[in-house]
């Protein structure tokens, strides 16, 4: 086998394992990045549900920092939201996320909950 051939296969074979390890453990740092550009003009800075775009809204949109409102609900059901939009509100539906980009930004909010 050649060289260049076994240095293509060890370099796929660490890509996949990046892929895997990324899957299993949500970052919520690169979280942080998708929700600054996509979420906080509706969500506010911090999660509040206070963002410019946001509170205006019918209904408002999501405060995250809530104990009795976000922090309560599965996250099967909020990253279904992010994926699917909130039927019948402003929330949209992020298709162009990939799901571990979802996962990460879902990882951000529960830690702007302080959860
Ligand atoms: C155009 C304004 C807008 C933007 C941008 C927006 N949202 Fe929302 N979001 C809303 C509104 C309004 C609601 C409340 C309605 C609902 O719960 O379906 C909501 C609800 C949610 C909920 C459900 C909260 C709950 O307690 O059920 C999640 C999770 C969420 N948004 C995540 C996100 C994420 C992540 C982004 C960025 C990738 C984002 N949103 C961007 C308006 C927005």
């Amino acid at each position: 086998m050649s060289r260049i051939v076994l240095a293509v296969l060890m370099g796929m074979a660490m890509m996949t394992a990046g892929m895997i390890s990324d899957a299993q453990a949500a970052d919520a740092g690169k979280g942080k990045l998708v929700y600054a550009q996509k979420c906080s003009s509706c969500h506010g800075k911090e999660g509040k549900g206070d963002g410019p775009f946001g509170k205006n809204l019918t209904p408002p949109a999501a405060n995250f920092t809530d104990p009795a409102g976000t922090a309560k609900k599965s996250d099967t059901e909020l990253l279904d939201k992010i994926a699917k939009g909130g039927r019948g509100t402003a929330m949209p539906a992020f298709k162009s996320l990939s799901a571990d980009e979802r996962a990460n930004v879902l990882a951000y909010i529960r830690a702007m909950a302080g959860k």
